[in-house]
């Protein structure tokens, strides 16, 4: 690979600045110091240092983000803001997208890699990667909510729902709180189970996948790399219902 875009890769800047960087004789390959940006190095086994920093080369980023409301799940939007904003110059330099979607208004969970197996193996309807989500509800659970949702629940467009599995945290007449755990993801599909049984979402966020809990001292809005261990917890199976 060019040592310009191992370069701007590790996010010391756009090719442009780092040709500069370059050119200013800040850069060593293996001891000594290359000006040409053509020059080739091998992840594999150079080394780089930038003023004696190492740039260490890596192919592909992970992250955990808290999503906040108000930002799209997409990588570009001409309207609003997009989780891709949030994240800084030198994680964006990797061109992370976001592993699935969540609302606009839902908070929480948002893994962003630009690890494309990765990101087909945590969607793939033939996974059934669970995701849970906390979610307030306007008014009471109807009482066979439980059952339906276990069961499947159809939809206002005719699709039937995989199985489910609600946990309620509080069941009152103004407010309820649950956890619903599903594994498949349709558009709107919380809002839309809740819709089934009459009911409506007034706060949702994402807290789990697969076996992946959203880190709680994350504040909304940031994010920071998966660990080795969190990383290989999120390919592991999941028996929601066992
Ligand atoms: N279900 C929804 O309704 N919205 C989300 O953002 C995620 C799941």
């Amino acid at each position: 690979m060019r040592i310009d875009k191992w370069l701007s890769n590790t996010g010391f800047g756009s090719r442009k600045e780092v040709k500069q960087l370059l050119r200013s004789g800040g850069v060593t390959l293996n001891g000594d110091v290359v000006k040409d940006p053509k020059t080739q190095a091998n992840p594999e086994k150079d080394h780089v240092l930038v003023h004696g920093e190492e740039a260490v080369y890596k192919e592909y980023i992970y992250l955990m983000m808290n999503k906040p409301q108000g930002v799209i799940s997409a990588t570009e939007d001409s309207r609003h803001e997009t989780v891709i904003d949030l994240l800084e110059m030198e994680d964006q330099a990797y061109e992370p997208f976001p592993v699935g979607r969540l609302d606009k208004d839902t908070e929480g969970l948002l893994i962003l890699t630009n690890d494309g197996q990765l990101s087909h193996t945590l969607l793939s309807p033939k996974k059934h990667v669970p995701k849970t989500y906390f979610a307030k509800i306007n008014g009471a659970i109807p009482e066979d909510t439980f059952e339906k949702f276990t069961e499947g629940i159809v939809l206002e467009d005719g699709y039937k729902t995989q199985p489910a599995k609600l946990e309620i945290i509080e069941n009152a007449l103004e407010e309820s709180e649950v956890l619903l755990t599903i594994t498949e993801g349709k558009f709107h599909q919380v809002k839309r189970m809740f819709e089934a049984v009459g009911r409506k979402v007034t706060y949702l966020q994402r807290i789990q996948m697969g076996k992946l809990k959203l880190d709680d001292t994350l504040p909304l809005g940031t994010y920071r790399e998966l660990t080795e261990e969190e990383l290989s917890l999120l390919s592991e199976k999941v028996d929601v219902f066992e």
